[in-house]
């Protein structure tokens, strides 16, 4: 049995130490707003962070999360308190098919929290991993670029990842 943390919740998961996270994440524990696209950490789709960092689940085996906060989107903001990058999607109307952003926003927020002043070559740099075949990217950059302007502080997570993320 493993134990993990995702959203500030422990789970106890009885999988092989080598079972990607996605999997446990998707099939084991149904947070299922984390998406399958590649499985070869080529397209972005299973983006998470572990320990406030985007990383790929399809390729992470899920005993290198043990005792490390996991974020998925579930965890990233809410209806009610969405993060302000939830919210500049919106006012974008980024999502076209809808199937990448969960990735794209995990990587959005967590690019965000390690510069908060990007430019536009910087934020395209960052987000080059995340595969959009709707081609929402020009919305993407506004959205990333919208956030980034009216939050200078440089916390852009939301009070429950915030803890999470610096635990
Ligand atoms: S499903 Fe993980 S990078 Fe494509
Ligand atoms: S919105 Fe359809 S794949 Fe990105």
């Amino acid at each position: 049995m493993l134990e993990l943390t995702i959203n500030q919740q422990t789970y106890q998961v009885d999988v092989e130490a080598d079972t990607p996270l996605l999997w446990v994440i998707r099939d084991t524990l149904q947070l299922t707003g984390t998406k399958f696209g590649c499985g070869k950490g080529l397209c972005g789709a299973c983006t998470v962070h572990l320990n406030g960092i985007a990383i790929r689940s399809c390729i992470t085996p899920v005993s290198s999360a043990i005792g490390q906060p996991i974020t998925t989107i579930e965890g990233l903001g809410s209806a009610e308190d969405p993060h302000p990058l939830q919210s500049a999607w919106l006012t974008h109307n980024v999502p076209q098919c809808g199937y990448c952003q969960p990735g794209q926003l995990m990587s959005a927020a967590a690019f965000l929290e390690q510069n908060n002043n990007p430019s536009d070559e910087e934020i395209k740099i960052a987000m080059t991993g995340n595969i959009c075949r709707c081609g929402t990217y020009p919305r993407i950059l506004k959205a990333i670029k919208d956030v980034a302007s009216t939050n200078s502080s440089g916390t852009f997570y939301n009070a429950a990842e915030s803890t999470t993320a610096d635990k």
